[in-house]
């Protein structure tokens, strides 16, 4: 018998360095936020069957988005539809009952912090517990792609993996990921421009740009992937301070490739000048969010200048 209620929760999640270039088999490092989570419960529903096809009897609600649908009834790109399904199609010949998975999150949505993956990593780790089926972090992290390609096409894969793993992680795509060791924590500041950026479109745009120019932009690819390289060993080695210099390059970087945008830029302008050690724009860009680099002392200064500076939001994390 399966429990009656089952629930889960999941990060957001912010890239450190190497977003974009990573699409392109470059490293790059993400983080989980938890100051931001998705939480999915997964509630039996205390009918019997009606004898119908089993999809019409599980209902998937998406509170923040005040929608209820039928599994039946779901959109092709649905992906808490395709998350429910993949966890059906593990469940093999178990007896199913019908059931209602409820979905709501406080991360932003279309802003950098994962939101898409979040929920369908909630989503999975609730269905997953309501079947009695133990899934480790890789195999959540597999199906939670499967979703994510719904939504972006060719996904790096970078956010699945960050937030099914919780952990910080080095990636590179189409190799196992390899979770890292933070050797002395350190603060970064998230500061949204309250600019919803689909990601679909800033990827669709550099690849495009890419096939134009492929070896100006494979030059920038390869930078980025270098300072993902350095970054990683400064964070293993205990030198988080000497990350300012590489993000504000990594920064300078996503300018060239065309995926800034005046806000982003003000903001981390506005960062530097209140004294963040380095600042970049974090995620697909256009828009979304930005990170810097702060002691915890100069956090909240950092935070009150971005809110002056238009940013709709911030949020302090410890990387640890
Ligand atoms: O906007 P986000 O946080 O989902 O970041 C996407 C990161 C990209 O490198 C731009 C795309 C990808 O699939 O890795």
């Amino acid at each position: 018998m399966t429990p009656a209620t089952a629930t889960a929760t999941a990060p957001g999640k912010i890239i450190l360095f190497g977003e974009h270039a990573v699409v392109y088999g470059q490293p790059a490092l993400a983080v989980p936020v938890t100051q931001v989570q998705a939480t999915a419960t997964v509630a039996r529903l205390e009918v019997a069957p009606l004898g119908q096809p089993l999809e019409a009897e599980i209902w998937i609600e998406a509170r923040d988005l005040r929608r209820r649908y039928r599994l039946r009834d779901a959109t092709p790109t649905d992906p808490l539809a395709a998350a429910t399904r993949l966890m059906l199609a593990q469940a093999e010949d178990q007896a199913l009952t019908p059931f209602t998975l409820t979905v709501r999150s406080t991360v932003p949505i279309a802003s950098g912090l994962g939101s898409g993956a979040a929920v369908c990593t909630a989503a999975v780790r609730a269905l997953s517990a309501h079947l009695g089926l133990a899934l480790s972090a890789a195999e959540v992290s597999a199906l939670v792609y499967k979703t994510e390609q719904l939504l972006h096409g060719t996904p790096s894969g970078i956010d699945n993996t960050v937030i099914a793993y919780g952990r910080p992680v080095y990636f590179m795509r189409g190799q196992a990921p390899e979770p890292f060791a933070v050797a002395r924590p350190f603060h970064i500041v998230i500061g949204d421009t309250g600019l919803a950026s689909p990601t679909k479109v800033s990827v669709g745009d550099v690849r495009r740009a890419y096939e134009k120019e492929p070896e100006r932009y494979t030059a920038l690819f390869q930078a980025i992937g270098g300072l993902a390289r350095q970054a990683r060993t400064r964070i293993e080695g205990g030198e988080p301070g000497q990350l300012g210099p590489l993000m504000n390059r990594n920064h300078a970087l996503l300018q060239e490739m065309g995926v800034s945008c005046p806000e982003l830029d003000r903001l981390v302008a506005s960062a530097l000048g209140a004294g963040a050690a380095g600042a970049k724009l974090s995620g697909g860009g256009r828009g979304g969010n930005m990170i810097a680099l702060v002691t915890a002392e100069a956090a909240p200064g950092v935070a009150a200048a971005l809110k002056q500076d238009g940013a709709v939001r911030t949020i302090v994390t410890e990387v640890s």
